[in-house]
């Protein structure tokens, strides 16, 4: 927990001198670049859409914009066959998420207030890697309060929310920002320089301005001078650009434009979440969607959501009739709850779907990750760095993938007391056991995939 979070006790205390043992390296700057990161959305980006962005090459995901007090008043539950972490409100759970995700979660805050922007911040932060303020939603919900595009023009409110949850926070908490292009752009170089003087680790840009609507094309040649500048501010912070990627070759050819360091992909990833590979899926009713609702009903996901998510799935079709692809999409459609799918889903083989992510994630570590892009000063030529590589040849695998040890995720450790002392929800025992890994029970294995379970990439 954070001495300046948590007490107001001095320094000297000794108490306080003792450091937790962090279950992760906490992200840097540098953790932001290279990669292909997810967007934060409001409804899609839903917990098994984002363990399924990670699968599938995403280097870190946001969590959807959750306004600040909203979390306010929630409880924390943890599920203890899945491990997912609930944040429950008067009628629904706010947010989710589970421990796997944590060293690439970033909790979206939407505020108009310093300090109420610290209290939410200060309810999750035992499950996130870092915090990002929303300042750029063109919405009237947001706006009207102040918040999203709104702090756009109000930098000095925009600052001090980002510099109130940088000193609240400890420093192993990333802290970043998402805005939108100002009008012009020596206004914009301003707020730019104003934010990184905040401490931010990373600086998502949707190289849209407020007024600009979604089919308009992004400005993306507005961005490298404010990479640049940013560069030669000298403080590492990451430069992400974002707007109209359609995955990973387009987040290359972006980059190529913009010396970002690193591309977020919204729009794309809500109608695929494999979008992130170089090797996305195709012929997503088949392929994805069977598998994605499996996960879904292991991790108990809210039917509605799972049935939002999956019906925004859409993807090339290469083999499937178009008779498969209907009948799936009607079922989606009149499906009421889990069991409804039972004739596309069944066998409900979650905890598959589960484990699989479960080793990708174990087999990468930061600051390596499996698609990272290549450093903004490389050439174009080299774009496969050996990871991708790596990753292509995985993708193409169907053998239980060898991981280097010096590749394996260190163990996250017994969970902190505070997951302990949450109200659980009701077990589930037919559920498989929780890895070893997230319980901390070393004595007991991980399980391992059945040869049948490792067909990572081939949901
Ligand atoms: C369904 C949906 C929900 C979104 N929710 C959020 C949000 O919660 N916070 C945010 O900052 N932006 C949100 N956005 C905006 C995206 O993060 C992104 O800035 C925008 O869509 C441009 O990226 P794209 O061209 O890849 O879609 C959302 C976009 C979509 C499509």
């Amino acid at each position: 927990m954070s001495r300046r979070a948590h007490s107001s006790s001095p320094p000297s205390s000794p108490r306080l001198a003792k450091r937790p043992r962090l279950d992760f390296e906490p992200l840097t700057s540098e953790d932001y670049k290279n990669g292909i990161v997810l967007a934060p959305m409001v409804r899609s980006g839903a917990l098994p859409t984002r363990l399924y962005a990670l699968k599938h090459g995403a280097s870190l995901v946001w969590g959807p914009e959750t306004i600040d007090k909203a979390i306010l008043h929630t409880t924390r539950e943890v599920d203890p066959s899945t491990g997912v972490i609930s944040y429950v409100g008067k009628t629904k759970a706010i947010f989710t998420t589970h421990p796997i995700e944590k060293p690439y979660l970033i909790y979206q805050i939407g505020s108009s207030d310093p300090e109420t922007a610290v209290q939410a911040a200060k309810m999750v932060m035992q499950d996130v890697a870092g915090f990002d303020l929303n300042c750029g939603c063109p919405k009237p919900f947001s706006t009207h309060a102040g918040m999203g595009a709104a702090l756009l023009s109000n930098p000095d409110l925009l600052c001090s929310i980002l510099t109130s949850l940088r000193e609240a926070m400890p420093p192993e908490i990333s802290i970043s920002a998402k805005i939108r292009l100002l009008p012009t752009q020596e206004e914009t170089l301003k707020l730019v320089e104003r934010i990184i003087d905040t401490g931010v680790s990373a600086l998502t840009v949707h190289c849209r301005t407020r007024s600009m609507r979604k089919r308009e094309p992004v400005l993306i040649e507005r961005l490298r001078e404010i990479v640049e500048f940013v560069e030669r501010l000298g403080r590492g912070v990451a430069v992400i650009e974002n707007g109209d990627c359609e995955g990973f070759e387009d987040a290359l050819r972006i980059r190529q434009v913009t010396g970002a360091h690193s591309v977020m992909i919204a729009t794309a990833a809500e109608a695929n979440p494999t979008c992130f590979s170089p090797t996305p899926l195709v012929d997503l009713e088949k392929t994805f969607i069977p598998a994605y609702i499996r996960l879904c009903k292991h991790l108990n996901n809210h039917w509605s959501s799972t049935k939002f998510c999956t019906s925004q799935f859409k993807g090339p079709h290469v083999t499937a009739s178009k008779a498969d692809l209907k009948a799936i999409r009607d079922a989606i459609q009149h499906a009421k709850c889990y069991e409804d799918m039972d004739a596309h889903a069944v066998p409900w083989t979650g905890e598959e779907e589960f484990q699989e992510i479960v080793n990708v994630l174990e087999s990468r570590r930061r600051p390596y990750a499996p698609l990272l892009l290549p450093p903004t000063n490389s050439t174009t030529e080299t774009f496969e760095t050996q990871s991708q590589q790596d990753e292509m040849q995985i993708s193409q695998n169907t053998t239980p993938v060898e991981v280097d040890d010096d590749l394996k995720t260190p163990p996250i450790g017994t969970p902190d007391p505070s997951v302990l002392r949450a109200p659980l929800m009701p077990a589930n025992e037919l559920r498989m056991p929780m890895p070893a890994f997230i319980t901390g029970e070393l004595t007991t294995p991980t399980p391992t995939p059945s040869a049948s379970q490792s067909t990572m990439f081939l949901v």
